[in-house]
């Protein structure tokens, strides 16, 4: 029988989450996200059909892979994709499926990239799948470590810079104390294109919201000060100031305000991290314990992270038979 190799391509990328600035860093603002110990793995090869797992999957829909995929003249392939991150937690799945995916793909078709290529290409596809979106998720993934957005110059090393209708974003990485984080999952599915949504239509309605968004963006520069300063305490008290002003622009939900409230007795602070409306919370404490039985208690699924890891990596290039 005539068998067929091909090389099968794998890359893994971190998950995140937003320490800050979530919501207004689509308009620019500052923003500071930390890569997560929990990784989203992407396998590729040839094939002449577009399978994901195993399952066919019509070429044209909407969906980040196949705009992943188009991007690079591809129509069909064999991908198969595990992952440690739950689709709408606010853990930034979709920015570690794109920026694996886009890897894997490079190593494929023998096109030379680096991080800022990939980080570049994978903005360009959330921002084409969620209508509107900021590069901090895709950076994250793709860079790890810590990853801040328009921060003081003096707080982090450059990467790159991205601009979209007039906004820009310049990306740094920073420097990341040791510190613990508990994140509460609430168990409801958070959907990043409808809440990002909701605030610009919100945005374009009310002054409040833009002088919400401005703030955000104030609170989350003293923030950076507070991380480069190593004042876990201050910045328990921003993020907690975070929250309640996301909570104003109208994308916290019942269940996070729940949560939060919980564990701020255990915390430095709290705050929900992502687009809301459902997905995740997260604390800074020293009683990580204690804060997973709180957040179990009020009906949240909680887990400590580690941050410091590494961005996304080519792991393999082995050949396998069809
Ligand atoms: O919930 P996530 O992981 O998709 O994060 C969304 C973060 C937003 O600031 C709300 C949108 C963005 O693109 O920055």
């Amino acid at each position: 029988m005539n068998k067929t190799s091909h090389k099968k391509f794998t890359a893994s990328s971190p998950g995140k989450f937003i320490l800050m600035g979530e919501h207004a860093v689509v308009y620019g603002k500052p923003a500071v996200a930390l890569a997560i110990n929990k990784r989203l793995t992407c396998t590729i090869s040839e094939s002449t059909k577009l399978t994901i797992n195993g399952l066919c999957v019509a070429p044209d829909d909407n969906s980040y892979v196949s705009r992943i995929l188009s991007a690079n003249n591809l129509t069909t392939a064999s991908i198969s994709i595990k992952s440690e991150l739950l689709p709408g937690s606010g853990l930034g799945s979709s920015g570690a499926l794109c920026t694996s995916l886009l890897t894997s793909i490079k190593r494929m078709l023998g096109k030379s990239h680096n991080r800022k290529d990939i980080a570049s290409e994978a903005f360009e596809a959330e921002y084409r799948a969620q209508g509107r979106a900021s590069p901090v998720d895709t950076s994250c993934c793709t860079f790890g470590n810590g990853i801040a957005v328009n921060c003081p110059k003096n707080l982090g090393q450059y990467l790159w810079t991205a601009s979209k209708n007039g906004d820009t974003w310049d990306i740094f990485n920073i420097p990341i104390p040791k510190m613990t984080f508990v994140v509460g999952y609430t168990g409801i599915r958070s959907l990043t294109a409808s809440i990002v949504e909701k605030v610009k239509k919100y945005k374009e309605q009310s002054p409040v919201a833009e002088n919400l968004i401005d703030e955000i963006g104030n609170v989350t520069i003293d923030g950076m000060q507070a991380l480069s300063k190593n004042d876990t305490e201050h910045l328990g008290r921003l993020m907690t100031k975070n929250h309640k002003l996301l909570a104003s622009l109208g994308v916290s939900c019942r269940e996070l305000d729940k949560l939060v409230n919980a564990s701020l007795e255990y915390s430095y602070g709290a705050k929900l991290t992502g687009s809301g409306g459902g997905g995740s919370m997260i604390a800074l404490t020293d009683e990580p314990g204690k804060v997973c039985q709180t957040i179990s208690l009020h009906g949240g699924f909680p887990f400590i992270v580690s941050t410091s890891v590494e961005g996304t990596n080519v792991e393999t290039g082995d050949l396998i038979s069809n």
